[in-house]
């Protein structure tokens, strides 16, 4: 069995993913750490996340201890990310790996829930359950900014929206496996849901 969620940033899709696959004893991949990952690679070693070179350099380079890294949650890293992430070759180099996560979960797990961007139309189009999670821009920046301040961060709104509006046209734009529901995904709209009632939504769907 696998799970294909997808979604913008901040839509509550990573909440919900990994809640689903606890619930189903299923094993539960953040696909957008692999990304972040790789734009923080480029970073660390100087070099510009843009650069098709560097970009596909840190893709073969990476290592499983890289996904551990703590800094991979800063805005720094998501931005890196979605632009490491509009390359073919670099999402090239990644499928493999996220495709035998689903085909063989780890540990015996009978099952996987993946959440990305394009998990329901590239990487496991076969999945025979399918959700977009979404929200409106306006609210999932209030639930970012919110976050970044509870952890003691600072933060500004109005910067926090422009990001994600950008994040939001480069993962959209992008020739390479766009931001976009599967023509049979289930969309859950989480704009006036809390958690739980997303969690229910998509139990539903699921069923
Ligand atoms: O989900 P998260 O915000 O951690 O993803 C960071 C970035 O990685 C996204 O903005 C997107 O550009 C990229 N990504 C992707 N495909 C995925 C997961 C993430 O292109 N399956």
């Amino acid at each position: 069995m696998i799970i294909a969620v997808d979604g913008p940033a901040a839509s509550g899709k990573g909440t919900l993913a990994r809640r689903l696959a606890a619930h189903f004893g299923y094993a539960y991949l953040d696909t957008g750490k692999i990304y972040r990952a790789v734009g923080y690679r480029v970073l660390e070693a100087g070099g510009d996340p843009e650069d098709p070179d560097a970009a596909l350099a840190a893709a073969h380079a990476l290592q499983p201890d890289d996904l551990e890294n703590p800094e991979l949650t800063s805005d720094r890293a998501a931005v890196a990310a979605s632009k490491v992430a509009a390359m073919e070759s670099v999402r090239a180099v990644l499928l493999g790996f996220q495709q035998g996560f689903a085909a063989d979960p780890p540990d015996g797990a009978p099952g996987a829930v993946l959440d990305g961007r394009d998990i329901g139309t590239v990487v496991c189009p076969e999945a025979p359950s399918k959700l977009f999670v979404t929200a409106d821009v306006e609210e999932r920046a209030k639930r970012r900014h919110k976050e970044l301040l509870d952890k003691g961060e600072p933060s500004i709104y109005s910067r926090v929206l422009q990001a994600l509006k950008d994040r939001d046209a480069r993962d959209s734009n992008r020739s390479a496996a766009p931001l976009v529901a599967a023509p049979d995904a289930i969309v859950i709209d989480t704009t006036a849901m809390d958690p739980d009632e997303a969690f229910a939504s998509a139990l539903d769907s699921i069923r």
